[in-house]
């Protein structure tokens, strides 16, 4: 979603300040906008890219102070009017902002009461208002934008440039603000991913926090007025290359980084002398892995999706009851929380705000949360405190892939460790972990032999929708490629259990529609293969992913092998196919593979 950029030095703030906003990108956007104080403040903002926001500037901006953003439009449609940043009537102040304020309209009338003319329809332009007023009555800028806080309610990452002072004043609360340090500059951010090419040293403001930031020096403080110290991070080196490189998206770039990814998650946690894993970062012991009476995790989307992989896994390996529930409706069921129990909050972003809710509803209640985060850092690594990383480098297509993948192995390992110290024997954890540590080779195998995909993407790019089946661990994988097809071509699809199949959507079947099964070499696949008759006997054209060297391929209209593997990690390469049809697919209809519409990569509202 929105995404902010600051920067105060001796350099031009505006070759920042537009790289920055390229890197943000990825987040989702409708409109952007750069303000620099050059003189006096230059603001410049329009709806589209980043490039038209280019197209629009001019020549030079002399500035070496400057605030930017990209707009996801919540309140307000999108509109150059409604694009950040926002100033005051006088121009003296600009201000970028993520999170909504909740109380905007009552700020908006008061003030339109007082005579100010609101230039757009916007909850964060109502701050910046009301710090400008706070100035006029004689404020300090701190005091200015603290008491303007005060009057807010909701949430908040937001960054205050002035005319008349070189500082850039930022304050947290519920949107993740990050300082980057440097020497005689600084940098401010909503994510670490646009800072990471100029420093690795930075400070992750806590809600509640506001910080001053001038060229040589950052002074925090909490919203009460108690200063603080600010704890400096040093970010770690990310495997993974930020850039496109020589891809022609960062979908497909992030396809292709699977086994890497997945290379980086298992290293140094799989021990096969012991066939067990070790995920260090959670903190539990096996004594208190033997005493779990139950298991649940969180995610949405595509995180929703490996925790539904996890869950299965987690029952099958350690015998321990495991449950999978949607963030977004966590926390408004008032769910009873054992506090015995251990929760899991699965996130790639690690900012998401119903898994966030979730993680506070849980803590609320005296539960234990431990989270499957990939960004470091990231508010709900944090606010979990303990966890596991996954390692899986930046990933910006919008469409989670490798993500993904790191999830499931992160919970597979976590499937291994609980049942080694419950009932899972050595000789099974052996085998486990031999066949895992070989899922990074075999995806590399998969993705130089790919099958048919273009054939698959024949079948159903005009298909009025599209029926994906799986049964037991590749029913979320199901689900996981129905996403991906749908939030990138836009094609509406549905994913079923094989077995609920005939219950329902049976009924959507007629000559040629397209149903993609998923269907590894597990106990269940005869039960699969009834279910892959009942809809050919309707004329459906089956897009069968299974495993190499396995008979059922003759059940398919069109068959996707992919190395075979223990059937409780097959999702891992499963869903490759998945990802690569969806991304096919929407390359021919010509849509906007990387960033579909509407979408964000980090959805920061509930
Ligand atoms: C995945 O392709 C989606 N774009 C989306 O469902 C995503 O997985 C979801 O919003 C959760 O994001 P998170 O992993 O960052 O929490």
């Amino acid at each position: 979603m929105c995404g902010i950029i600051g920067y105060i030095g001796q350099q031009p703030a505006t070759p920042f300040l537009m790289q920055g906003l390229n890197r943000l990108e990825y987040r989702g956007y409708d409109s952007s906008g750069i303000a620099v104080r050059n003189g006096s403040l230059e603001i410049h903002k329009c709806i589209g890219k980043i490039n038209d926001l280019e197209s629009i500037l001019p020549d030079s901006i002399e500035g070496t102070t400057g605030i930017a953003h990209t707009r996801w439009a919540t309140h307000g449609g999108v509109t150059d009017a409604n694009a950040h940043p926002h100033c005051s009537e006088n121009g003296k102040i600009a201000l970028v902002h993520n999170g909504i304020i909740e109380n905007a309209r009552s700020l908006r009338t008061r003030l339109e009461k007082e005579g100010i003319h609101l230039k757009s329809e916007t909850d964060s332009e109502a701050l910046v208002h009301l710090i400008d007023r706070e100035l006029s009555n004689g404020a300090k800028p701190l005091t200015a934008v603290r008491r303007t806080l005060k009057k807010a309610r909701g949430t908040w990452g937001l960054c205050v440039v002035f005319e008349d002072h070189d500082m850039i004043i930022c304050a947290r609360n519920g949107s993740p603000l990050v300082i980057g340090i440097g020497d005689g500059e600084n940098w401010i951010a909503s994510d670490t991913l646009p800072l990471q090419s100029y420093t690795q040293q930075v400070i992750l403001l806590d809600d509640g926090d506001l910080a001053v930031v001038t060229s040589d020096g950052i002074q925090t403080s909490r919203f009460d007025g108690r200063s603080t110290d600010s704890t400096v991070t040093t970010l770690e080196d990310d495997w993974g290359e930020a850039d496109i490189g020589d891809f022609p998206h960062f979908m497909l770039k992030e396809i292709h980084e699977q086994p890497e990814a997945l290379r980086q998650c298992i290293s140094g946690r799989l021990v096969l002398k012991d066939g067990n894993s070790r995920l260090g970062g959670l903190g539990i012991s096996p004594k208190k892995l033997q005493k779990i009476p139950h298991v649940r995790l969180l995610g949405c989307g595509t995180s929703l999706h490996a925790c539904q992989v996890g869950r299965i896994a987690i029952e099958h390996l350690a015998r321990v009851p495991a449950l999978a529930h949607v963030s977004s409706e966590f926390r408004h069921n008032n769910p009873v929380i054992e506090t015995n129990a251990l929760h899991f909050a699965v996130s790639q972003s690690g900012e998401t705000a119903d898994t966030l809710a979730a993680v506070k509803e849980i803590q609320l209640k005296g539960g234990d949360v431990r989270g499957v985060i990939n960004v470091v850092g990231s508010t709900i690594a944090r606010q979990c405190g303990h966890g596991c990383y996954i390692h899986s480098g930046p990933e910006q297509a919008v469409a989670s892939t490798k993500a993904f993948t790191n999830m499931v192995a992160a919970l597979s390992m976590f499937a291994i460790q609980i049942g080694r110290a419950r009932n899972l024997s050595q000789v099974r954890g052996k085998e486990l972990v031999r066949a895992f540590k070989k899922i990074p080779e075999k995806i590399e195998h998969y993705l130089k032999n790919q099958g048919p995909i273009q054939e698959a993407v024949d079948c159903i790019k005009d298909a009025k929708s599209v029926l994906f089946l799986g049964r037991g661990v590749s029913a979320p994988v199901a689900r996981e490629g129905a996403l991906k097809l749908m939030e990138i071509a836009y094609i509406p699809c549905l994913a079923y259990p094989a077995g609920e199949m005939k219950h329902g959507p049976i009924a959507l079947l007629e000559e040629g529609s397209p149903v993609v099964v998923i269907a590894p070499n597990d106990s269940l696949k005869e039960k699969t293969i009834s279910s892959i008759h009942e809809c050919r006997a309707r004329g459906a054209k089956i897009i069968l992913i299974h495993e190499e060297g396995d008979s059922i391929a003759e059940e398919a209209d069109i068959s996707i092998p992919v190395p075979s593997t223990e059937s409780i990690l097959s999702p891992m390469l499963t869903v490759v196919p998945l990802q690569l049809i969806a991304y096919e697919t929407a390359l021919q209809l010509g849509c906007d593979v990387d960033r579909p519409r509407n979408l964000a990569k980090s959805v920061t509202v509930e």
